[in-house]
């Protein structure tokens, strides 16, 4: 599916911003919207990230749909008793093509570690699925000129064991500071430049077996988003305020 020469990602990051309900009627109302903007060009890819309750629900709006379904998070389990938990296969089943790993927002509140982010995506790749990786400096690491250092060692730590299937997949990984996160402030253009050049030499020294696509996240808005289009070497944008907002999100995509 990311096969082509150039394609360029779209992905809605929902988070926990709206109740199971609200995420059903904002799928089902912009249903036809939301098609028309996954085949407005063969390059354009639409990924809706709903949250785990909503997934089936979603699955089920856009069904033989262009629109492409992608989970939030998975377990680093393959089955098992762990409570509160949902598998990589399981997501599989619901029809998730992406699942993203690694967010800045469970890494700080849910404590995740690289440890289990690597296994997390030994399982996607297990199933299939193109897990959707997050890298990314807070605001102190920013400030200390450490960008680079931090988003290469997120790199490593998640992907040194190159997991056993990730040549059946492809990989993403965004690149979202911290500190850009839903505040407002987004990176300049020759700060992300940098870092999908760093991201590339490290992507290039792990010798990954897939073709791996790089995104940048972080308030992306409809007015700065044909800018950052223009950065080389993007390969699309994980969106999470402005998704929320079709009319927002159509003027990022269009
Ligand atoms: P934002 O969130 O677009 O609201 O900054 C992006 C994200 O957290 O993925």
């Amino acid at each position: 599916m990311l096969r082509q020469e150039r394609v360029f990602l779209y992905v809605a990051n929902w988070k926990m911003r709206l109740t199971y309900d609200q995420v059903c009627l904002l799928a089902e109302n912009h249903k036809r919207d939301f098609e028309r903007l996954a085949t407005l060009s063969q390059d354009k890819k639409i990924v809706l990230c709903p949250s785990y309750d909503a997934l089936s629900s979603v699955a089920h709006i856009f069904k033989k749909s262009p629109v492409l379904l992608g989970a939030q998070n998975c377990s680093s389990h393959l089955l098992g008793n762990y409570t509160g938990e949902v598998s990589a296969e399981s997501l599989a089943q619901l029809g998730c093509r992406f699942c993203i790993i690694g967010h800045s927002e469970r890494r700080q509140f849910y404590g995740e570690t690289s440890q289990e982010i690597a296994h997390k995506i030994e399982q996607l790749a297990a199933v299939g699925i193109t897990p959707l990786l997050c890298v990314g400096e807070t605001r102190e690491q920013y400030d200390r000129h450490e960008t680079l250092q931090v988003v290469t060692q997120q790199m490593k730590d998640a992907l040194k064991k190159c997991p056993h299937g990730l040549q059946h997949t492809a990989l993403c990984v965004a690149y979202e500071p911290v500190w850009a996160i839903g505040t407002g402030a987004v990176a300049s253009v020759s700060h992300i430049e940098g870092v999908i050049k760093q991201l590339t030499l490290v992507i290039q020294e792990l010798a990954l077996p897939c073709q791996v696509l790089i995104l940048y996240g972080g308030s992306v808005d409809s007015d700065n988003a044909s800018e950052l289009k223009s950065i080389h070497g993007l390969g699309g944008f994980l969106i999470g305020g402005a998704s929320l907002d079709f009319q927002k999100f159509e003027k990022i995509v269009t």
